[in-house]
Order: structure tokens, then C-alpha cells, then sequence
């Protein structure tokens, strides 16, 4: 049998480790748009496909009236690096025009796929719109971006599990770990 725990070298955020900060991260948003959300509640925008996973436990872990929508980007680069240039794969079906929108994104690296997005969906004249990523990663000239919560900070590695894949793999680790580099190699 081919496990995919085998490629691992570190884990750097348990399941448990997840689950706690998801839930804080769910109850934080629940008593922030408490007052503001009423019977339309909020949209929680998922950036597929690395913010699926996280999406999932988020939403159920905000009590309010709530609506989930997708989207997928791709962002123009070479491998690993994103240029800022970012192409829609697949839009909203949602009319964010006057209402409280929360992007649930999985990871913040330069932020510039992130930073582009925000102007697009900021261009729809949302009533708010807020970042709540899972990880923001700890790099030099990331794009400044206004992240009202954030997960964990984590270490410039390139890391997978949770929904963030290496080469569309890994993604259903329930851990974020640290790939061993012979896997790249
Ligand atoms: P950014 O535009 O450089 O901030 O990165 C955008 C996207 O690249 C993220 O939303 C992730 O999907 C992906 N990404 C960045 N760093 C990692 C990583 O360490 N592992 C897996 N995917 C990553
Ligand atoms: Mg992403």
C-alpha cells in the first residue's frame, strides 16, 4: 500500500493543532459579524483548491446565517512562485454587492495572489470584505495585506497537508507537515 504519510519529515501542525485554532478562528468571526450579519448573514469566499479543506471546518464552526461560495485562480509563474498575475478559473456564483464577505484562504506566501483577488472582489462593492487565512507564511517582501485572522504564522518551507498540495498530491493529510526533500529531487 502507498501511504502518504511515508513523505513526511516534520509535522508541523497536528490535526488536533488545526482543529483548535479552526474553532477559534470560527468563534472570533461569530462575535465580530454578530451585530453587523442579521438575516442575510455573511459570505465566506473558499480559494479553491488549497482553501477547501480549511473552508470546510471553518464554516462549521461559525454559528450565523451564513452562505459559501468558490472560486479558483491560478496565478501566471514559473513552479513554485506566483508573478501577481492571476487568472479566474472559476467565479463566484454569489453577488457580493453590499454584503459582509470573509476570503478563507489556506496560505499567504508573497501574497500576491491574495493582494489581487482582494482589488477584484473589492471592485463588487462588498458592504466588508476580511481575509481569514490559515497560514501566513514568514517571508521578506510579502505584499502588505490587511489579514484580520491568521491561523498561524509558519516558516519559509515548503509545506503540504490540509488541502495545500506538492504537484496536486498531499492534500488529504490530515496534518500540515514538511515534505522530505528526496520528493522533490
Ligand atoms: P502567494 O501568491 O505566493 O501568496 O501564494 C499563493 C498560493 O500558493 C497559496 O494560496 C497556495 O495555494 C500556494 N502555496 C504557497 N506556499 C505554499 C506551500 O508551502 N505549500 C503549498 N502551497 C503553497
Ligand atoms: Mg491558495
Amino acid at each position: 500500500m502507498v501511504s502518504v504519510h511515508n513523505d513526511i519529515s516534520k509535522v508541523l501542525f497536528s490535526e488536533q493543532d488545526l482543529a483548535n485554532r479552526v474553532r477559534e478562528i470560527g468563534e472570533n468571526i461569530t462575535a465580530d459579524y454578530a451585530e453587523v450579519a442579521g438575516e442575510a448573514g455573511i459570505v465566506v469566499i473558499s480559494v479553491l483548491r488549497g482553501g477547501a479543506v480549511y473552508t470546510c471546518d471553518l464554516i462549521r464552526c461559525i454559528d450565523m446565517p451564513l452562505e459559501v461560495d468558490f472560486m479558483a485562480v491560478s496565478s501566471y509563474g514559473s513552479g513554485v512562485k506566483s508573478s501577481g498575475v492571476v487568472r479566474i478559473l472559476k467565479d463566484l456564483n454569489t453577488d457580493i454587492r453590499g454584503r459582509h464577505v470573509i476570503v478563507a484562504e489556506d496560505i499567504i506566501d508573497s501574497g500576491l495572489t491574495l493582494k489581487y483577488l482582494l482589488e477584484m472582489l473589492q471592485s463588487r462593492g462588498p458592504a466588508s470584505l476580511a481575509v481569514a487565512a490559515l497560514l501566513r507564511k514568514d517571508v521578506p517582501n510579502q505584499a502588505d495585506i490587511d489579514c484580520r485572522y491568521t491561523g498561524f504564522e509558519c516558516p519559509d518551507e515548503f509545506i503540504v497537508g490540509y488541502g495545500l498540495d506538492y504537484a496536486e498530491h498531499y492534500r488529504n493529510l490530515p496534518y500540515i507537515g514538511v515534505l522530505k526533500p528526496e520528493i522533490y529531487q
